[in-house]
């Protein structure tokens, strides 16, 4: 093995940073207010929530750079090593005045206090970097992680139409695109990193076999891949999470394989990176997937964070379970596949062992005209946890039900499948009939719990609906054919 590398190093804005004394838990927006004195980016929630802390964080992929908007908050300042961070302070106009987002924002009073706005025009300009004519609701979508408590989102969304009609633009951000690819390539040397501050540790592994013998040599270390849910284990409880394992920039995570067989995403393939794929061969789940998190969390937050985080209200799971996902799970030892269904044992409790990382996830093809949905219910639409989240996959064979696999998440302990409720389904008729018939055995399989999300009979109650609704959605022709991966 090389020399570990003893610090970071990235790109702020114009300049190089270079940071030895780097705690795990050290978040980037304290960096940014504290250490650098950038106080444009604000601290409003410190959970993820609100946005006021959204910068660009953008790091080489496919020969150019990818800029996503991140929650400055919850993303740990160890994990931008070698990417290029954009603060408001960094947008400027041609004549070095307001930047023509920042100036649409003015003019069409899309802000009051001002507290949250260089957030929101972090959002708009990455918005309109990757897409410069959006409609209504695409920034509608790219403004779910931004809360504005004074204006009112019609101004801002006026704003950022207004914005849209200047064209492509041509700051410091686009005309330095190939310097600042160039820098960061220069600032790579392919080193594991290691830093030591007092008891605190922080390793990015060189590669996945690195990270696996890292996890061997450090089993209690915490796995860090978006620190969507890690972050705020930092901000609210004040946990000391050292040693930690960096693992977002391993782009051996980050892969995606389509083939025939099905889909294979690797744990570190964000929301957002997986979305294109989602729209394609899932179209029937596009809707829910942009109900998870924000954007901001969406470009952070990975699909392996999220099964392997347990949680019994974790979105993606219900669904892999339905569409009888398997994980495979690596050690320094080598690797196992098991179903994701099997993975959840109890609350609080995964079948990993402490040297084991989720590696990838499987999603095997739908059978052509399997009948697909997943639906989440929550307090609020956008930005908000499920209070129960239902999956299902059903076939018929003529008129009769030949699968049925359905899971739900906020219903037990785990995310768990329906399957009392599934037995009642297989080989009967696809008739309403047959769903009301079903629905008493829901008691059998689920005896939710109160909480402040949502009280148990709510739980009960919509979980059957959510049944209703899809046969509802499903009545007649299945109106879900998949495409491309369908056999
Ligand atoms: C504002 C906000 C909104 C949210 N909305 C939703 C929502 O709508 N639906 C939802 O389901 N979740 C939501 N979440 C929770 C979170 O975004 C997801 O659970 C996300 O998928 C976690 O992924 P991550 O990469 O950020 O995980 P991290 O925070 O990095 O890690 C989460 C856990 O998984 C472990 N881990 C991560 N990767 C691996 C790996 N490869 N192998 C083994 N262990 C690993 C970590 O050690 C940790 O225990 C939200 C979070 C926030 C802050
Ligand atoms: S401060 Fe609210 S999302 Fe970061
Ligand atoms: S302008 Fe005050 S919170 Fe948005």
């Amino acid at each position: 093995m090389t020399t570990p590398r003893r610090d970071i190093r990235f790109i702020l804005n114009d300049r190089e940073v270079r940071l030895s004394d780097v705690k795990s838990s050290d978040s980037l927006l304290d960096h940014l207010r504290i250490a650098q004195n950038l106080r444009g980016t604000k601290e409003g929630c410190a959970e993820g929530d609100c946005g006021a802390c959204t910068v660009l964080v953008g790091r080489r992929a496919e020969g150019g750079i990818v800029y996503e908007t991140v929650n400055a908050c919850i993303r740990l300042l160890a994990s931008v090593d070698l990417c290029h961070v954009v603060t408001i302070e960094h947008l400027r106009g041609r004549d070095g005045g307001l930047h023509p987002v920042q100036q649409a924002m003015v003019d069409f009073h899309g802000s009051q206090c001002g507290f949250c706005t260089p957030g929101f025009v972090m959002s708009l300009y990455a918005l309109l970097m990757g897409n410069p004519s959006p409609t209504k609701h695409e920034i509608e979508v790219a403004l779910q992680g931004n809360l504005c408590r004074c204006t009112g989102y019609s101004p801002i969304i006026r704003a950022a139409q207004a914005a849209a009609e200047e064209g492509a633009f041509d700051d410091a951000i686009v005309t330095e695109r190939d310097s600042v690819l160039a820098k960061l390539a220069a600032l790579d040397d392919g080193a594991r990193v290691e830093l030591t501050v007092g008891e605190d540790r922080v390793y990015l592994p060189s590669s996945v076999a690195d990270f696996a013998e890292l996890l061997a040599g450090n089993p209690e270390a915490t796995i860090v891949a978006g620190s969507t849910d890690v972050g705020l284990w930092v901000t609210k409880f004040m946990r000391d999470i050292s040693p930690v394992i960096f693992i977002n920039h391993l782009e051996e995570l980050r892969r995606i394989e389509v083939t025939e067989a099905g889909i294979t995403l690797g744990a570190g393939v964000s929301y957002s990176d997986a979305e294109p794929l989602i729209v394609e061969h899932f179209p029937m789940l596009s809707t829910f997937w942009r109900r998870i998190g924000g954007w901001q969390v969406r470009n952070m937050g990975t699909v392996g964070g999220n099964v392997a985080n347990g949680s019994p209200i974790g979105d993606t799971p219900p669904m892999l379970i339905a569409l009888s996902a398997q994980m495979t799970l690596r050690s320094s030892k080598g690797s196992r596949v098991i179903a994701v269904e099997d993975f959840f044992i109890d609350y609080g409790k995964q079948d990993r062992a402490k040297d084991e990382f989720v590696e990838s996830i499987f999603i095997p093809a739908p059978e052509r005209g399997a009948m697909i949905a997943t639906h989440k219910l929550s307090k609020r639409r956008d930005e908000d946890i499920s209070s129960v989240c239902g999956a299902f996959y059903v076939t018929l064979d003529g008129d009769k039900i030949a699968t049925a696999r359905i899971a739900y998440g906020g219903m037990a302990a785990t995310p768990k499948r329906a399957k009392a409720v599934e037995a009642a389904l297989i080989g009967q008729e696809w008739t309403e009939q047959t769903i009301a018939d079903a629905l008493s055995a829901y008691a059998e399989d689920y005896q939710p719990l109160t909480d402040w999300r949502a009280s148990k009979e709510y739980r009960a109650t919509a979980a059957a609906n959510l049944l209703r609704r899809f046969y509802l959605e499903n009545t007649g022709t299945p109106a879900t054919v998949i495409r491309g991966t369908a056999a």
